[in-house]
């Protein structure tokens, strides 16, 4: 079996938590570069993980021929131009979420995957973890009959991210929406089977972050002085089949921290990941019990889905499209607290 070659550009917290050993469980792949503007933190990535090729500039480790894959984990302002110079290296990309801060930047990339016939996988990992895949089986295969209506909830009660650029708009693009908030959307509405969003309309607001008497017991101080981004978000999105979504999510607010996504259909209703579908069978309510296989995490079968797709010719395992409309709907959403008017998606 050919040896795939991998590249690692951003290398902080998920490069060295879960792209690079989940690249090192594999057999036959081996991670041979990696690239970060801070040479101590390419290097101590580099030396933990016993990576031979160290750079501060993507562009130089981008020219090492023989790399097919690369791993995008920069900060979400710098999603769009590593990963659209990779592709037109020839490589395939494992991009971290969400897609980028702009649809024109998320519109390009998806261009240029299609352009140059490159895998583009986003790293929204909530749908691979083994409860999710099989959820969306017993969705596939129509047994909570046609699907109506999704709620997308990822709400901390104090989760302000204290490190990395997350809470500065130059660096994030975005707060808790671009953060948490994607990972909510694309899973309820990967869940829903992908329909199309037609417009969107919501809100994001600062509540917390900007205030120096808010406490953020797990991480600590963060840039109170700096923050300019969202901590609360909340939107109405609709689809072309008649369906719809809500979409709820905080770094901090003043309720416990709860996850609370759900999905309706006209047969049967589950929480998203849940053990039981709530239906009528036989004239009567039945809360029926669904046993949630186990097996590895999500972060670990995006990995592993990226090089099978590489190593047998197979589509993207997260559809760029379908991450480009989660792009679409959540700039909508900023759209739309800036106008106060639904935005046209169609
Ligand atoms: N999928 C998940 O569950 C998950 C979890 C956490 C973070 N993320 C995403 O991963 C990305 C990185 O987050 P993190 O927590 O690892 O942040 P981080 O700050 O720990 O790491 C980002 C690294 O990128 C480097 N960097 C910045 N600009 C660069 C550039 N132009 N070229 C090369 N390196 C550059 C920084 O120096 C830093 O070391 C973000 O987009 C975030 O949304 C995803």
């Amino acid at each position: 079996m050919k040896e795939i070659k991998v590249g690692i550009i951003g290398a902080g917290g998920i490069a060295c938590s879960v792209h690079i050993p989940n690249y090192q469980k594999i057999e036959n792949v081996r991670v041979i570069a990696v690239a970060d503007i801070k040479a101590e933190v390419a290097e101590n990535a580099a030396e933990q993980f016993n990576i031979s090729n160290v750079f501060t500039d993507w562009e130089d480790l981008l020219k090492i021929d023989e790399i097919e894959a690369v791993s995008v984990c920069t900060p979400n302002a710098f999603h769009a131009e590593p990963s659209i110079a990779a592709m037109k290296a020839n490589c395939h990309v494992l991009c971290e979420k969400p897609m980028a801060v702009s649809v024109a930047e998320a519109q390009a990339m998806a261009d240029i995957a299609k352009e140059h016939q490159r895998i583009l996988q986003i790293g929204l990992a909530s749908r691979f973890s083994p409860g999710s895949l099989y959820l969306k089986s017993i969705i596939d295969s129509g047994r909570l009959g046609q699907i109506y209506y999704g709620r997308a909830v990822a709400m901390r009660r104090r989760g302000i991210p204290s490190w990395g650029g997350f809470t500065r708009k130059d660096m994030s693009g975005g707060g808790t929406l671009f953060d948490i908030g994607v990972h909510a959307i694309d899973h309820v509405i990967w869940l829903m089977g992908a329909p199309k969003p037609i417009s969107a309309f919501g809100s994001a607001m600062t509540k917390f972050g900007d205030r120096h008497d808010v406490i953020n017991p797990d991480w600590g101080a963060w840039d109170v002085d700096n923050f300019d981004v969202d901590d609360f978000a909340t939107g109405s999105v609709r689809f072309e089949n008649g369906a719809m979504l809500t979409i709820e999510t905080s770094w901090a607010s003043n309720i416990e921290g709860i996850g609370g996504s759900y999905i309706l259909g006209t047969n049967g209703g589950v929480h998203v990941v849940g053990d039981t579908i709530f239906e009528q069978r036989n004239g009567k309510l039945a809360n029926t019990p669904i046993e949630l296989p186990s097996g590895p995490g999500g972060h670990e079968t995006e990995v592993r889905r990226f090089i099978d797709a590489i190593r047998n010719g197979l589509p993207s395992p997260v559809d760029p499209e379908e991450a480009l409309n989660v792009q679409k709907i959540m700039n909508a959403v900023y759209q739309s607290t800036e106008t106060g008017r639904s935005v046209d998606l169609s």
